[in-house]
This record gives C-alpha cells, structure tokens and sequence, in this order.
C-alpha cells in the first residue's frame, strides 16, 4: 500500500522503537489509572474527611504523574532518534537512487520535484514515522483503556462512551477520504513553486538584465496562491472534521453529566464516579483527537510516500548488461554507425543516419549552426542518452556492453556549459582526478592557459570558488574546465565549445598545448569558429541532425557548401590562408 518499502528502514531502528513503545505503553497507564485513584480520594477520602486517606492517594497520583511524566521525555527523545535517523537514511538512499537514474528519467521527474521529493515529502514521512508511535500505541490503548475503566466503574453508564466509539470512526473515515487526494495536490502544488523559484535563482541575472522582475513576480504569485488555495482546502478539511470529534464527545459528557446527575440524586452513584467517567470520557476523546490528527498526519505521509516511492521504483532508462564487458584496453578508436537519436519528448530525429569514425589519437572537429545535433551527439558517447538506431563502439565494443562506470572513467568531457562546484580552484580541478598531485593540477592547468590567471589571484590555486565559480569570467571557467578534463587522462576527450569564451591568441596557445599533450587520446571538439577547427584531422559537418560533409579542410573547401560558407562568412574569401 505504498509504505511498505519504508518497513525496512523502521526494522533498522527497531529496538529502539520498541523501546519507546514500551516508555509509551507505561506513560498511558498511568494517565488510566490516574481518574480512578481521584474518585477514590474523593468518594472514600474526602467525603470521610479522612485526611491521611487523601495524602496517601494524592501521593501516589502524584508518583505516577512524575513517573508518566519522566517515561514520556524519554520516549519523546528515543522516538525523535528514531524519526530523524529514519529520515536521514531514507534521503540518502533516495539521493543514490537519483544519481543512477538517467538523464531521460530526470528530465521526466523535472528537477524542482526531485528537490520536494528529497526534502519536503520526507520530512512528511519523518514526521509520521515520529507520530505514529502515538497512534499505534498511545490512542487505542488511552480510548480502549479508558472505555475498560470506565465499564469498571458503572457498566451501564460506559455504554455511553462504547456507543460514540463507532459514530466517531465514521467522522474520522469520512475525513480521510476527502483529504487524501487534497495532501497529494498539495505536493504537487510545492513541485511547481519549487521549480518557479529554481528557475528564477537560476536565472537571475537575466531576470535583471531584462528587467523581467514583474513578470517572474506574476508567475511566482501564481504558483505561490496555488499552493496557498490548496493548503487551505486542506486545512478546512481538518478545520470541519477536528471540531466535529470533539463535539460528539463533548455531547456524551453532557450525557454522563446528565445520566450521573439524576443517579447521584437517587442516591445509585457517588460524585467522585461522575468525575472520573467525565475524566475518562476526556481520554477518549483526546485519543481520538490525536488520531485523527495523527491518521492526517498518515495519509499526508502516505501521499508523500507514494512520491517517494515512485523515484525509488524508476527503474533506470539506461540499460546495462547484466555481465558488461570493461573498457577495451585498446587505444580509443570511436565508431558511430548508423546512428538516430531524439529525444522522448521530440518527435523528430535530433540525429539522424550519423556513421564516422575516428582512429585512435585523432582529432575530430565537429562544425554545425546551433541547433544542429552537436551537443546531442557528444552526448551519445558516454551514454547520457543512448542511441535509437544504430550504434556506437569504441575499440569494436558496443558500449552499450560495457561497464557505464567503466566507459565514464575513461572519457573526459568538458561540457558546453561550464559547471565548478563550490570549492578551492584546486579542488575544482581535482574533481577529474582526487589523487592527483598539485603537480598533475599545475601542469594540467597550464594546458589549459590557465595557471597564470589563477596565479594573478592572491590565494592561487587555493582560491576560493563560489558556487557554480561565480567569481571567474565565463573564459577562465572554462579553461579551469579543461584542466578538470585533462587531469583524469582520458582515452577519450570531448570538448564542447569549450573555448568559445576565449580570446583567439589564448585559444590557439591551448590547441597547440593540447595536441602536444594529447597525442594518444582521441579527440573530438566542437567548435563554432573555423580556426578551431581547420587543423583538425577530420572535421564534421552537421546541418539539421545529418551529416553534410565529412573530411579535412582542403577536402571540405573543396566539396562541402556548407563548410565553404561558414569558411568565407568567418574569415572572407581569402579564409583559407589563415590555417596554422
Ligand atoms: N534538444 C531537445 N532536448 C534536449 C536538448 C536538445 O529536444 N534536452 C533538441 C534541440 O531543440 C535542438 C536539437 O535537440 O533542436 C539539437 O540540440 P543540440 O545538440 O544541443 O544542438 P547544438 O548543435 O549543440 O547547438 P549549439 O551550437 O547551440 O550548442
Ligand atoms: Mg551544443
């Protein structure tokens, strides 16, 4: 029933629950007993005037109180263990369990939801898991034990009680029905403020820069009242039905009231019994009080649970072979056959009847006007995306057949657009590689042109990076980008316009470092400028998701229209000489 799956994390903490049950289980008896010993001090103690009778009690009640008081701290910090523990653990594995999914299924959950999923529904989960300690134990034993007590005391009148039992399970039912499928809007109305807001953050600068403020404002208002207005239909579900509870039962303590009254007059009862069933038809209704509480608590859990559930049962949309073949230690020959791509959500070929190759230690340059697949393509290669037709091997092995760590590990990608975490320059660096020495950091971050600005910076290679390196310009990002590559030694390099932001002299300095420095890798490089991409020793040609010309530069001037365009629109008629 969709919490079943969350068994195995309890079962992790389970003597500690049980441990709390048991804390539990003691503090409500003593609430039980609590009513019965009064009417005694009254009926017995007061009413006698037998005042050793009434400290003796009262010392007793107020034994259990300390007692009942002292089992419920306790309980409240174990449980409060627990739940957080619970939480932790379920966000983790939540966490891992993003990380394996593929890029498809995370464009299909949409970030913003992951992001809920991961703090806001289990923070619902949690809390229940806190609660229900309270609903499994603590409300039927108070309502069961006090009905019992009371039934001890003057069975006739503990029909009154017995008899609001089955009234106000029906209020309680009705009252989860309609606020189920409210909780699961509520979530979902979270999804889109969350997601408004990220985009927004995300986008900022662009929000300034266009002055689109009003305009963010009004769809930020309209998610935001959108949540508003569900959260309130959900809370005047529970603002109707709590109240309605507690009047059913305040009506059976006028009739306790009522019926005692007319008894004590006929002399058939004692004050002090009257006050203890009033005493107990109060426990009764606050254990139903805390279970409809906590039953909203539940089904709000339950409907966060179900969105959690959903991530943990997406089964990954990228298919591994069960005994994957490793890395071929071959020396990076890249194949593309036949290959056709798109995306889930296009309907047409992003690409389409794409087949190169490229021998290892080769430069490939890729050339194409936005839009045309280059990324796309690129992408293919260390599976982000996995090809629709066709197929693509390195050193002749599928690599859909090898192991996706494995095919990572050794592929180096310096994507379009530029990602440094939150960190030292250093650390950015050594993400491609954790073991390197500030040796392989330095030499790597002079290929990429990169060590004489980060020497400029007072704390050099200590520089503190802001998130997403909020402090470089958009060229030095990228060169750090680069050297972030170039450290984990790939067979296979790809570099998606990853010098678009570098000045020109900087630009060929790198190539000319590069080629030196990568002589046994594979190479593929995208580029929008012809300069970045005349020497290579094959260039590509995408238009539209095909392939238009395929070959070196001369071959391209020669017989590709499109490449002689973007040749003579970039450098005029006399572009050729410019090769270097
Ligand atoms: N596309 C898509 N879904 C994505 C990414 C891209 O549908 N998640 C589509 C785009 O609409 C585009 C096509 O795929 O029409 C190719 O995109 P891309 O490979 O990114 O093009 P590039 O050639 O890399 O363009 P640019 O030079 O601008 O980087
Ligand atoms: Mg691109």
């Amino acid at each position: 029933m969709g919490l079943g799956y969350l068994k195995k994390y309890l079962l992790r903490y389970r003597r500690q629950y049980i441990a709390a049950l048991i804390f539990i289980t003691l503090e409500t008896f003593g609430d039980l007993i609590q009513p019965t010993i009064m009417s005694k001090v009254i009926d017995n103690g007061v009413k006698r005037g037998d005042m050793d009778y009434v400290l003796k009690l009262g010392g007793l009640m107020f034994l259990i109180t300390a007692l009942g008081a002292g089992f419920a701290i306790t309980r409240n910090i174990i449980s409060s263990k627990v739940s957080q523990s619970f939480g932790a653990d379920l966000r983790e594995d939540l966490y891992i369990k993003i990380q394996s999914l593929s890029l498809e299924n995370i464009d299909e959950f949409q970030d913003a939801s992951l992001i809920t999923r991961l703090t806001n529904d289990v923070n619902q989960v949690q809390n229940f898991a806190h609660g229900s300690m309270r609903i499994f134990v603590k409300a039927p034993i108070l309502g069961i034990g006090a009905v019992i007590m009371s039934f001890i005391l003057n069975p006739t009148m503990a029909l009154i009680p017995l008899g609001l039992v089955p009234i106000v399970i029906v209020i309680i039912s009705m009252n989860l029905k309609i606020s189920y499928p409210i909780f699961t809007r509520i979530q979902r109305a979270l999804d889109k403020v969350n997601a408004v807001m990220r985009e927004y953050l995300a986008g900022i600068r662009v929000v300034k820069a266009f002055n689109r403020f009003d305009y963010e404002k009004d769809r930020f208002r309209k998610v935001n009242e959108g949540l508003k207005n569900i959260t309130l239909k959900g809370m005047r579900v529970i603002a109707v039905f709590n109240p309605t509870v507690s009047l059913t039962v305040s009506i059976g303590i006028v009739l306790v009231l009522w019926v005692g009254g007319v008894r004590v007059n006929t002399g058939n009862m004692e004050v002090g019994k009257i006050m203890a069933f009033v005493n107990y038809m109060t426990q009764v209704l606050h254990s139903l009080v805390l279970m409809t509480r906590i039953l909203n608590m539940f089904i709000r859990a339950k409907a966060s649970s179900e969105r959690i559930r959903e991530v943990f049962e997406t089964e990954s949309s990228m298919k591994v072979k069960e005994s994957p073949t490793a890395f071929p230690n071959g020396q990076g020959r890249l194949e593309f056959e036949n290959v056709y791509f798109k995306y889930h959500n296009n309907s047409r070929w992003v690409l389409e009847d794409i087949s190169f190759t490229v021998n290892p230690g080769e430069t490939l340059a890729i050339i194409g006007s936005t839009g045309s697949g280059k990324t796309s393509l690129v992408n293919l290669i260390p599976r982000f995306y996995d090809v629709v037709e066709g197929s693509i091997r390195i050193d002749n092995i599928d690599i859909r057949h090898m192991n996706l760590d494995d095919l990572r590990e050794r592929i180096s990608i310096v994507p379009q657009k530029v990602l440094l975490f939150t960190g030292t320059i250093k650390d950015n660096i050594k993400w491609g590689d954790k073991n390197a020495t500030d040796k392989e950091v330095e030499e790597v971050a002079k290929i990429a042109e990169a060590h004489d600005f980060i020497m400029s910076f007072n704390e050099g290679y200590n520089t503190y990076l802001g998130q997403g390196g909020v402090n470089l310009s958009g060229g030095q990002k990228q060169r750090i980008s680069i050297a972030r590559a170039l450290i984990k030694k790939p067979s296979i390099l790809i570099l998606d316009d990853s010098t678009s932001a570098v000045d020109l002299i900087t630009e060929r300095k790198i190539r000319n470092k590069l080629k030196d420095y990568l002589k046994n890798t594979t190479t593929i490089l995208i580029a929008q400028r012809i300069t970045s991409v005349m020497d290579a020793d094959k260039i590509l040609v995408l238009d539209r998701g095909k392939i238009v010309g395929q070959g070196n530069h001369e071959e391209l001037m020669e017989n590709c229209q499109v490449y002689r365009d973007i040749c003579i629109s970039q450098l005029g008629k006399e572009g050729v000489s410019f090769g270097s």
